[in-house]
């Protein structure tokens, strides 16, 4: 491993199992320097690489990134555009990498109206890693969570339709195992970038009891000391899960 956990002040055991990023701020990075915002996309891919290869490093099991939300197509047509052809590019470009480094990539959202390039290399990089074991990368494209629990209820609402499953049998499990996320671990840790501190319709009910981190740095800037401060800040709290604190202990 080419971190060394002591001198970046972090415990392993303290470590989150999943963390989730809202990666945002790349309009306003390039903004700020007079460039057009699609370059703000193209710095914010290579903080991703950083940020996937420091959590590869941490041992971190999943890594959930928000890279495109089902409001996001109120864009304009040519950064929606521009983002589509990355996602295409850089999918391509990482697949093999990827695979060699053992990481599984998943990708969640709704995916039936995405372009046939965007969906062929999505099931190419989820087949070509699908067994792979060290991490999961879970990438949210075309995602959002009201669209997720709506889907949710509708698989649900059939299954009692078809007599498969009664209502009294509907539990948080059974909602859980309708959600794109199913069978993921809990997320520990929520980072949202940019400074704005909202949710934006991601993961709605998962992170119910996530720690939630909100720093002002713009996604392009965050590197690998931004995610282990991120880190030691998560490492300090104390979640208590509606007990009190000694019962945690
Ligand atoms: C996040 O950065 C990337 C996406 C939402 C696709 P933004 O593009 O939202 O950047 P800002 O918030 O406009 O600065
Ligand atoms: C959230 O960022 C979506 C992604 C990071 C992909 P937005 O920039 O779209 O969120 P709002 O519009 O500021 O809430
Ligand atoms: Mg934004």
């Amino acid at each position: 491993m080419s971190l060394d956990l002591k001198k970046a002040g972090l415990e392993q055991a303290k470590l989150p199992k999943h963390i989730a990023i809202i990666m945002d701020g790349n309009g306003r990075w390039a903004q700020k320097r007079g460039l057009p915002r699609y370059l703000g996309h193209q710095q914010g891919m290579r903080a991703l690489g950083k940020v996937v290869e420091t959590a590869f490093d941490l041992q971190i099991p999943c890594l959930t990134v928000f890279a495109f939300s089902t409001e996001n197509w109120n864009r304009p047509q040519d950064e929606i555009d521009y983002i589509m052809t990355q996602i295409v590019k850089q999918f391509d470009r990482y697949a093999k990498e990827l695979s060699k480094k053992n990481i599984r990539v998943k990708v969640i959202g709704e995916q039936a109206h995405l372009s046939a390039d965007v969906k062929n290399v999505i099931e190419k990089v989820q087949e070509l890693t699908k067994n792979n074991t060290q991490m999961t990368l879970v990438v949210a494209f075309n995602y959002g969570s009201k669209l997720e629990l709506t889907n949710a209820c509708q698989k649900i609402a059939s299954l009692v339709q078809a007599k498969k499953i009664k209502i009294e049998d509907i539990t948080p499990e059974v909602i859980e195992e309708n959600l794109y996320t199913f069978a993921l671990p809990p997320v520990d840790l929520l980072i949202r970038t940019s400074g704005e501190m909202r949710i934006s319709n991601f993961l709605l009910w998962q992170l119910a009891y996530s720690e939630l981190y909100f720093t002002d740095t713009y996604w392009p800037d965050f590197n690998q000391n931004s995610l282990i401060e991120a880190l030691k800040v998560y490492s300090l709290r104390k979640r208590r899960f509606g007990k009190i604190g000694e019962q945690n202990e």
